[in-house]
């Protein structure tokens, strides 16, 4: 089992990023910190979930070490936050999983694999435009976040029968799919 996204970022992203790469960094980093602290939540959340624990706190330090990547990149360019804004596509995910204890865990882990993909695709489109050291930053992104999916999706096998995953991520790549679309292309991961 695979993550396959339904529909593919629009140009106006890219071109949306590329015109104001400044403003796209400082989203970046943001969303790298919160990559860390939701990793760490899976821990916190889940104390008698051992098999979590390992690839969380893993995850949560290459999400860090991101984050101190793209500060670099913020730092080299005298950048400042204005304000940290919320995630509207991530928080529509959030917003639409299962309230129910069992079925939440799935969901989370399921909205895990499909947002790490969105980074696979779009790390991947930013390293292909960029040139020098900065495109090779975001191809390597791209391709721990390839890393990334597929620990969400081994612990969802892990902990759920193939049948409810195959159904739950057939809704979630719908559901992301309609969530990227939603917001208008901006300097932002999302
Ligand atoms: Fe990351
Ligand atoms: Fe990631």
């Amino acid at each position: 089992m695979s993550v396959t996204l339904r529909a593919a970022s629009p140009c106006a992203w890219l071109e949306a990023v590329l015109a104001d790469f400044n403003a796209f960094l400082l989203d970046h980093a943001s969303a790298e910190r919160k990559a860390a602290a939701m990793a760490v939540s899976f821990v916190v959340q889940y104390p008698d979930k051992f098999a979590l624990h390992k690839p969380m706190i893993q995850l949560a330090r290459e999400e860090l070490l991101h984050y101190q990547q793209v500060m670099a990149l913020i730092h080299e360019r005298n950048l400042i936050w204005e304000r940290d804004t919320k995630d509207p596509y991530v928080t529509c995910l959030i917003g639409m999983m299962s309230t129910d204890s069992e079925m939440r865990l799935l969901d989370r882990l399921l909205v895990g694999a499909v947002v790490e993909a969105r980074g696979v695709e779009r790390f991947g489109l930013i390293g292909g435009q960029l040139k020098d050291e900065l495109g090779a930053f975001y191809t390597k992104l791209s391709q721990s976040e390839s890393r990334h999916t597929r620990s969400f999706l081994s612990l969802a096998r892990h902990y759920f029968e193939p049948l409810p995953i195959e159904k739950r991520l057939d809704r979630w790549l719908d559901l992301e799919a309609e969530a990227m679309e939603a917001v208008p292309p901006r300097a932002a991961l999302h």
